[in-house]
């Protein structure tokens, strides 16, 4: 019987984490590993929504993984998997999608947001993005989904179709809730705060990877976007650049903004600035020494992915067979 809550997440295997989704999501996945039995999955089916060279996907799965567990994944305590290794995820998907409307799916904002950004590949895929995300979801009857901001559209989506099909066949999917940070659910690029942060931004110095050197990471908080009042205190409406790396500052050092405000009363931004990097660099330290060594002991790797996929897959059958069962197909 399972005693403990369940979580599931997901990242996709598209490059270097960024800081936003390692303090939007991947420092709740390491703290939540004690309380929850944590599902993780590296979602490369999700990739292939963009056109990939099969060389370098391969690559950066693999990276992912290193990346998940030099951040804090425990291979020991909590499942980590590829997700295209547990085909019970397309499996369902189908399912979902023949019980999912046009119209549920044409109000989602990323949707609108990649068709802007893809304009000449805007496949089916991009559209049924979030059905995938419910399968994923829903497969292993998850209580939490910790993510940040941007994927609370997705969850109400998953949602809204596992309520949907409970409705039709009785009580086969548990309804997940979203868990999201109270800081740093959302990082705004350092170019532009007003946007997100997001590794596909053409301009590098707008994000920070989880491999960036302490120099780079100095350099772009150093060309970080501010504004002209050479006053640290928070305000998201005037001062989005200021805030933003006050919410990042906050985030990786646990001290809140009213502290953070007085830290730096009477200094100027340069300084502010400093620390922000300084306290950036400091956390990511350990997580790139450990990823050098992952990365160099790819046979560890390749093992916990396989291990992954067979627990992964023995929970994920027995809600596929559930499905199955209830719609006729067993
Ligand atoms: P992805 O790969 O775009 O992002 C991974 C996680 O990082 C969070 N995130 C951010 N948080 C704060 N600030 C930012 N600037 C920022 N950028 C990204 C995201 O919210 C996410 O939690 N659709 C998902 C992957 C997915 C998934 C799932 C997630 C597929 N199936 C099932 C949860 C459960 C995605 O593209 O995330």
């Amino acid at each position: 019987m399972q005693d403990k809550k369940r979580i599931f997440s997901g990242m996709q295997p598209t490059g270097v984490l960024t800081l936003g989704n390692y303090l939007g999501a991947m420092r709740n996945w390491v703290a939540l590993q004690d309380e929850y039995e944590c599902i993780y999955s590296v979602v490369d089916l999700h990739s292939l929504t963009v056109r990939n060279e099969a060389k370098e996907l391969r690559e950066r799965r693999l990276s992912l993984l290193a990346q998940y567990i030099a951040c804090g994944i425990n291979p020991e305590k909590s499942i980590v998997f590829m997700q295209s290794h547990v085909s019970a995820h397309a499996e369902l998907s189908w399912v979902l999608n023949c019980n999912t409307y046009m119209g549920e799916l044409s109000r989602q904002t990323q949707f609108k947001e990649k068709v802007s950004k893809h304009k000449d590949n805007i496949n089916a895929g991009l559209f049924t993005y979030p059905v995938l995300m419910a399968a994923d979801i829903l497969l292993y009857q998850t209580d939490l989904v910790p993510v940040g901001d941007d994927q609370k559209q997705h969850l109400e989506i998953a949602r809204d179709i596992a309520g949907r099909f409970n409705g039709l066949y009785g009580n086969v999917f548990k309804i997940p809730e979203p868990y999201i940070p109270k800081v740093g659910a959302r990082i705004m690029s350092l170019q532009d705060p007003t946007s997100k942060m997001s590794k596909s931004d053409e301009n590098s110095n707008a994000y920070i990877t989880l491999l960036d050197s302490p120099e780079t990471i100095l350099r772009k908080f150093k060309r970080a976007v501010t504004d002209s009042e050479a006053v640290v205190r928070y305000d998201l409406e005037e001062k989005p650049g200021i805030s933003n790396l006050m919410s990042i500052y906050a985030s990786v050092t646990g001290k809140n903004l009213d502290d953070i405000r007085q830290e730096f009363e009477g200094k100027g931004y340069g300084d502010f600035k400093a620390a922000v990097g300084e306290a950036v660099a400091e956390t990511l330290r350990p997580i790139q020494e450990s990823y050098n060594e992952l990365m160099a002991a790819r046979d560890y790797l390749q093992d916990i992915m396989k291990k992954g996929a067979e627990d992964a897959n023995r929970i994920a059958r027995r809600t596929l067979g559930k499905v199955y069962r209830k719609i006729g197909l067993q």
